[in-house]
Formats: structure tokens, C-alpha cells, sequence
């Protein structure tokens, strides 16, 4: 018989709730996103978004997938990283849940998701992965038991950069999609601030150079926003190519996989299969349903965790608002990986 697990995802403004077998086959996955209606992610209202939520979403996963919520083997749910107030809502249901339903339960880090989800849709062993969103920006790869993180963004992320300069220039959340098409009628390119130290990066330099280029008297005179949100794609991109080389370079990993909102952009995507071509390795970008934040990322690591290691304790499952993907072993690549 087939067992499932339910993954809550609750890291920041998507509730999302999927549901997988054992096996890995994904029977269902529900996002449910709140948008803000001006301004960036106010803590207090997705609170209140996915509160008012969260049963609902929960209930039209069970539909789609056409299961019982006593058909559940395994509740999982992402503990870490993200905004407290949120990721307290994710954690509460779920204790919940497992208590109700007397199954087992596992926390779960919200950035090995995005490895691990991708890992699977992609049939992908062992790689080298950009997670790049509107909360994180990582390069990273399995080594020594863990996902080390070879590089990382020092300031905003780059999602975040580009839906702060999208909204200043008066276009809607999410800004990632519209700032790529104004891109694509572009080729003029106006410098900014390229900001790589070491295998770190920063964006709150092109954020700033961006604005104020939108704010000067030549603009929509010498240049226009196609041109600016050309110059911000095609440096922040180009930052994020250099540093994913350098990481395949140094770790001579033969699988690259793109993942997160931001694997959505065409000419990121294109940037990265040719660093990945010139170095013969495999590249995959996520499938964007999977990309995303989404339930089904979480359910699977539940799985894999909870058949390594077991579930965890009722005391182990408190949130961790800050903790780090290389701060927590991942034993089922252990056993797989000599
Ligand atoms: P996380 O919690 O992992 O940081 P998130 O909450 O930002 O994720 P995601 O769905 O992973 O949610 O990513 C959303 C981000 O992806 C937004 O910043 C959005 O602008 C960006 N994005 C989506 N499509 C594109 C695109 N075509 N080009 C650039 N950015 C994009
Ligand atoms: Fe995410």
C-alpha cells in the first residue's frame, strides 16, 4: 500500500501544501500566495493570510489528490529559514496535525527543499545548484554530508533587488517577469555596480545605481526602462554566472541545476547552460511549478529525512528562522554517495 506524506511550506508569502508517495510520485501541490497590494512582505498580514488559509488549502490538496487526511503517513513542514511569524503558522499546523492523526513529523530546511525537489524532478544525482528567489540567492553542493555553500548573496537577494527596482519604476509584484520582457527590447547596456568579493555577492548597489538612473533627468531622454532593466538583468546575471563557474570549477561537478523564482528568466537560464556547456556538464532548470516555493518540495525532504533518520521529537521542532542549509547534515545522500 502506498503511504504519503503532507509538506506545508511557510517560509514566507506562498502557504503551500503538496502531497507525495514514497516513492517520490507527486499526487498533488496547492500554492496559495499572498500578494501585497503595495510594498514589500509585511510579516503581520501574510500571517493573517495564511491563518485565515491554511485548513482550506490543506482540504483541496486532500480533494485533488483524492485522499483522506487519515490516508497521511507523515506530516513534514519548513522550519527553516525564513520570517517567524510565518514560519510559526507552518509549524503549529503541522504539530497539529501529527498529533491529531498520532504520525510521525519532520522539520525541514526550506533551501535543501529547493535541492532536493529538483534533484528529483530533474533526475539529477549530484548537483551543483543556484537557488536564486525573492529570499535567497545560493550556490551550492553536496560535500562532506552537507550542502556547502559556495557562494552566497552578502545583502538582497537577487528576486528581491529586482522586484524593489520593478516597483520603484511603478510596475507591479511580482516585478521578475515584467522587468525580463522590458529587457527583451533592449540592447543598450548602461554600467553599474558589479560587486563580487570573493564568491560573495552584493545587489544593493545595482539596486541603488538602478533607481537613481530612473530618477535623472535623462531618463526617457538618453535612455528609457527597457534600457535599465537590460544594464540591471545582464549585471546581476553575469555576477551570478561568475561565481556558479568558479564553484564548477572548483568542484569539477558535472550537473548544474538552476533553481528558484528567478530560474524562470530566459536569459539567466541561457547565461548559465553556457558556463555549464563550456565545463561539459549536464544543466537542468527545475520545472518552474517545482521551481517556486511550493508543498511538495517539503514533503519529499520529509520523506527522505524521515526514511534515513525517523521523524523528529515534538521538542526538535521548533522553528529556526535563521538557520543555515550547511548547518544541517543530510544522511540519505550519505548512503548513496561514497
Ligand atoms: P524564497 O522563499 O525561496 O526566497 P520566494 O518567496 O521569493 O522564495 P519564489 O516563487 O521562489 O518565491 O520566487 C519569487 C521570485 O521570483 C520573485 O522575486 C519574482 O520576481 C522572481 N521571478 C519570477 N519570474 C521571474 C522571471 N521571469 N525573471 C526574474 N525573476 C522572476
Ligand atoms: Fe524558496
Amino acid at each position: 500500500m502506498k503511504k504519503f506524506c503532507l509538506g506545508i511550506e511557510s517560509t514566507a508569502h506562498t502557504w503551500g501544501v503538496g502531497i507525495v508517495d514514497f516513492k517520490g510520485e507527486v499526487h498533488t501541490l496547492i500554492n496559495d500566495t499572498f500578494i501585497p497590494e503595495k510594498g514589500g512582505l509585511h510579516p503581520a498580514l501574510v500571517r493573517e493570510h495564511h491563518l485565515n488559509n491554511f485548513a482550506k488549502i490543506i482540504d483541496k490538496a486532500l480533494l485533488e489528490a483524492n485522499l483522506s487526511i487519515k490516508d497521511i503517513n507523515l506530516v513534514a513542514f519548513s522550519q527553516s529559514p525564513g520570517l517567524a511569524p510565518v514560519l510559526k503558522i507552518g509549524a503549529l499546523v503541522a504539530r497539529m496535525l501529527s498529533q491529531i492523526l498520532k504520525v510521525p513529523l519532520v522539520g525541514v530546511n526550506h533551501c535543501i527543499a529547493h535541492v532536493e525537489i529538483g534533484r528529483l524532478m530533474c533526475k539529477i544525482e549530484d548537483p551543483l545548484t543556484l537557488y536564486v528567489s525573492g529570499g535567497n540567492t545560493i550556490i551550492s553542493a553536496y560535500e562532506s554530508n552537507r550542502y556547502q555553500i559556495f557562494g552566497e548573496t552578502l545583502d538582497l537577494a537577487v528576486g528581491n533587488m529586482i522586484d524593489s527596482f520593478a516597483r520603484d519604476a511603478g510596475l507591479s509584484h511580482p516585478g521578475g517577469p515584467k522587468i525580463e520582457k522590458l529587457a527583451l527590447r533592449s540592447k543598450k547596456y548602461i554600467q553599474l555596480p558589479y560587486i563580487v568579493k570573493g564568491m560573495d555577492l552584493s545587489f544593493s548597489g545595482i539596486y541603488t545605481a538602478a533607481k537613481r538612473l530612473i530618477e535623472s533627468p535623462d531618463f526617457n531622454n538618453k535612455y528609457n526602462l527597457n534600457d535599465v532593466a537590460n544594464s540591471l538583468q545582464e549585471t546581476a546575471f553575469a555576477m551570478l554566472t561568475e561565481v556558479t563557474e568558479r564553484a564548477l570549477a572548483h568542484t569539477e561537478i558535472k550537473e548544474v541545476l538552476l533553481t528558484g523564482g528567478v530560474a524562470a528568466n530566459k536569459r539567466l537560464q541561457q547565461m548559465i547552460q553556457y558556463i555549464s556547456d563550456e565545463h561539459d556538464a549536464r544543466f537542468e532548470v527545475v520545472p518552474l511549478k517545482y521551481a517556486g516555493d511550493n508543498g511538495a518540495m517539503i514533503a519529499w525532504t520529509g520523506i527522505l529525512r524521515y526514511l534515513s533518520e525517523g521523524g523528529h521529537e515534538m521538542t526538535e521542532t521548533i522553528i529556526k528562522p535563521k538557520e543555515r542549509m550547511d548547518n544541517i547534515t543530510v544522511p540519505w545522500r550519505l548512503e548513496k554517495k561514497t
